[in-house]
């Protein structure tokens, strides 16, 4: 199966967005909304009715924080890379369109797993079009380095993303300045260029930031001379993406205390690549089966990357077992234990793994407390979990004297929640991805009905999440 520039893939969402008649007229994904129509649901929206546990096995994919970076990493090589265990999920797709755009062949095996991605032709793309496909996406702001050394210019358009705080790039544009980019601002986004070429550079990020740190590997790979990258992110999916491009011939030292060293190559070839499984997805379901008081076994899924979510999990009350192909999670039963948790960056605990977490927090006996240290505004979430009868009180400048274990930054955000409260079915409306993937878990815990809307941002990260809770005995109405 192959994608063209013409065939462009656009995420769920957006889809999703369109009238019934605006989508009859470009005449595709009519069958989700006409059967949504027969019952009064659009596949937008789910009822859940919860109060069982979840039980059974479900298999995690390859992980959206590096399937997405992978893909553009493909632009830098001289043939073409293959990527293995791409999870079906619409940020890939929206990565694909915009790779599509740029002139590369893009073609997928039968189970739509296993991408070949042929960068021979790369080209330049019309901004308007690029704008019109950048989706929701934060992605796109790591076409900068591969396309100015593809092409010697790149546009990228104002980002997406989830609304979880400012989310500035001032990281990436100051490290692309430092390899000699020229960055204009446009009233759509940004223009950049490399009049001298790309040269490599030394950069001390002022936080240790994952796209960032991804920025600056894709542009020194290529660029003249050595780059020297202090303060840098080291998450498994970071180091995942070294493997990648020291496959294709990159020469990467990762040093003690966040340093990485690239000397740049004149050239790379492509790679072959099966990605890292998704954490986020096996901390989403852990959490579930522990909400649920059920027991789910996460198949993909490796203990290393998973020890500090593993640590917390076991201190909650959940129990887990390790195996070669994935890792069981359940309720041994009894009651649930309170935490204190400051999220970080790795080997920290995760911010992406306390949404789903907090929703287990909301049955433990006493009072949890979660820091929130990389995003300012990553509480959101908590306001449907009230309305179901949770007790978190959300302090929006953090708690005074606290004795905490990171660093405090210039924000940061605490939620106490305050346990056991039995939760009711609601009709509540996902926020952002991990927020959505946690009401999804709020609903299957609560008694009672709940109607789940503007489920298209799950689908940004989660792929087939309605299959799963299916194959999980999930008691749910869902028309597609
Ligand atoms: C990545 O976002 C992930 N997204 C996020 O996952 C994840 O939560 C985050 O890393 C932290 O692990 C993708 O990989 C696509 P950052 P990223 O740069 O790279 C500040 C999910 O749900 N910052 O590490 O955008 C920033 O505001 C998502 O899967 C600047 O100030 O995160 C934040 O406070 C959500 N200036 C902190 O750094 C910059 O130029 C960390 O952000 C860049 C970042």
């Amino acid at each position: 199966m192959s994608v063209s520039k013409n065939d462009v893939f656009e995420s769920d969402a957006e889809l999703l967005k369109r009238s019934p008649e605006e989508l009859e007229a470009e005449g595709r994904k009519l069958d989700a909304q006409k059967a949504g129509a027969r019952v009064g649901l659009t596949s937008d929206e789910i009822i859940i009715n919860g109060g069982r546990p979840l039980k059974g096995r479900i298999e995690v994919r390859g992980a959206k924080n590096l399937a997405t970076k992978a893909m553009v990493a493909a632009l830098l090589g001289k043939t073409p890379s293959v990527l293995r265990n791409v999870p079906n999920i619409s940020d890939v797709r929206v990565v694909a369109g915009l790779l599509a755009l740029h002139g590369v062949l893009i073609t997928r095996n039968e189970d739509q797993t296993e991408w070949r991605l042929d960068p021979s032709n790369v080209e330049v793309a019309h901004q308007a079009d690029i704008d019109a496909h950048a989706g929701s996406s934060r992605i796109p702001i790591l076409f900068c380095g591969p396309l100015l050394h593809r092409l010697g210019e790149a546009f990228i358009p104002d980002l997406g993303g989830c609304r979880i705080g400012d989310r500035p790039i001032d990281f990436h544009l100051d490290a692309l300045r430092n390899f000699g980019a020229v960055i204009e601002k446009l009233p759509s986004g940004i223009s950049l260029t490399a009049p001298n070429g790309l040269k490599g550079a030394n950069i001390e990020l002022p936080y240790p930031s994952v796209g960032a740190t991804e920025q600056v590997l894709l542009t020194a790979v290529l660029a003249e001379g050595q780059t020297e990258l202090r303060n840098a992110a080291i998450e498994p999916e970071i180091i995942d993406l070294i493997c990648i491009l020291q496959k294709m011939g990159a020469i990467i030292t990762v040093e003690p205390n966040r340093v990485i060293f690239i000397e740049g190559v004149p050239e790379l070839r492509g790679y072959d690549h099966r990605a890292i499984f998704d954490r986020n997805e096996a901390a989403s379901w852990a959490a579930a089966a522990l909400a649920t008081k059920g027991d789910v076994f996460v198949g993909g899924v490796k203990q290393e990357e998973m020890m500090t979510f593993l640590n917390v999990f076991r201190k909650v009350g959940g129990d887990f077992d390790v195996h070669d192909d994935g890792i069981r999670f359940w309720h041994p039963g009894g009651a649930l234990k309170p935490v204190t948790i400051e999220t970080d960056v790795h080997p920290g605990f995760m911010t992406d793994w306390q949404q789903p977490l907090v929703v287990a927090l909301t049955q433990a006996e006493g009072t949890s407390t979660i820091h929130e240290t990389v995003y300012e505004n990553r509480f959101g979430f908590t306001d449907a979990l009230n309305k179901m009868g949770a007790e978190i009180t959300v302090y929006k400048d953090g708690l005074n004297g606290d004795t905490r274990r990171v660093m405090r930054r210039e924000f940061e955000q605490a939620a106490v929640i305050t346990g056991p409260t039995p939760l009711t079915g609601a009709d509540i409306e996902v926020p952002d991805l991990r927020g959505g993937f946690s009401h999804l878990i709020a609903a299957l815990t609560a008694e009672g009905q709940s109607k789940v809307t503007n489920l298209g941002i799950i689908s940004r990260g989660y792929e087939n999440f309605i299959e799963k809770l299916r194959l999980l005995g999930a008691d749910f109405v869902f028309e597609s």
